[in-house]
């Protein structure tokens, strides 16, 4: 049987190709909903890109729903210098051919988890973690019948917005701390595994010859020139990982921790402390995955991107 998921996303670039390979994967993973965030650029924005995703990707009959406006408490910050004005910036995709559903995003992943048997449904929030906080605050019936939260947020070592947060977590730092006391089983993916996730310039150059349109588009977004470069060794892919992990976890290597969310407002604001050698004597609440056999995972991803339009 598949496996019940719900991809919640702020698209951007590396959200567009975890959707796709969710897309890709319907063996494996059933994709009940899509719920956008703000994140990488504002809701409107990331809710349109899902939109355009899902056609790109032929996946129309998965629903999006638009999510949260802004952050629980702190003022939206965006990343309109990583992913471009859009969000999708070289991907050369049309407006969406459709809308999102009339709901709102909490209010879906709510009705669907209540909907589902206990401990059956699995949550794969990509960006900042606004609407499954205002979901388990709203409604903490929901939480046994999670399965699961694979997430991609956080860092053991240097964070990417500030030297402390990785963004997904500098974004809603309250909403992370909600999420991570939440009593949930979590996945949790930070810089550490995800900038070993590394798609090498030839196989960048690979998903372009793949001959759709997904190629086409993939290889457009990786290959666009950005001020300061990306170094010599290839794409960091941060949240395709999320969506491989369930794919493929034997891929994968961490350590179950105690990680604990800095909500103050000074400069650890986001920072996720990883008690990588249990020396707080807590009890562990997330597994942090912090090894991944990069090449291969993105060989595996190349050949699921392939069977798409
Ligand atoms: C995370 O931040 C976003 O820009 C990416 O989509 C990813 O979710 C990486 O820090
Ligand atoms: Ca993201």
């Amino acid at each position: 049987m598949p496996e019940p998921i719900i991809i919640d996303t702020d698209p951007g670039q590396d959200d567009a190709v975890a959707l796709l390979l969710a897309f890709a994967s319907r063996d494996e993973l059933e994709l009940r909903a899509i719920t956008t965030v703000p994140g990488n650029v504002p809701v409107a924005q990331t809710t349109a890109n899902a939109l355009r995703i899902r056609d790109l990707g032929g996946a129309a009959s998965v629903p999006v729903y638009r999510g949260a406006e802004v952050p629980l408490i702190v003022a939206l910050e965006t990343a309109e210098f990583v992913c471009g004005p859009d969000g999708l910036a070289g991907a050369g995709l049309p407006p969406p051919a459709s809308v999102a559903e009339a709901g709102h995003a909490v209010e879906a992943i709510i009705a669907i988890c209540r909907a589902a048997p206990e401990g059956s449904i699995t949550l794969c929030p990509l960006g900042p973690l606004t609407n499954l906080a205002l979901a388990f605050r709203l409604a903490p019936d929901i939480l046994p019948k999670v399965k699961r939260i694979v997430l991609m947020g956080g860092a053991i070592g240097l964070g990417n917005m500030t030297p402390a947060a990785e963004f997904n977590m500098h974004v809603d730092p309250h909403a992370a701390a909600v999420v991570f006391g939440a009593g949930c089983p979590i996945t949790m993916f930070g810089l550490g595994v995800t900038l070993q996730a590394i798609a090498s310039h030839e196989q960048i150059e690979r998903i372009g010859l793949l001959g759709n349109a997904v190629g086409k588009a993939i290889h457009g977004m990786l290959t666009r020139p950005r001020p300061g470069g990306l170094g010599t060794a290839g794409h960091p892919m941060h949240d395709p990982c999320v969506i491989a992990f369930l794919l493929w976890p034997e891929l994968f290597a961490g350590r179950d921790c105690f990680v604990a969310v800095e909500t103050g407002d000074g400069p650890l604001r986001g920072r996720t402390t990883i008690d990588w050698n249990g020396r707080l004597k807590r009890e562990p609440n997330a597994h942090v995955v912090a090894t991944v056999e990069a090449h291969e995972l993105f060989e595996r991803m190349i050949a699921r991107l392939a069977t798409l339009p």
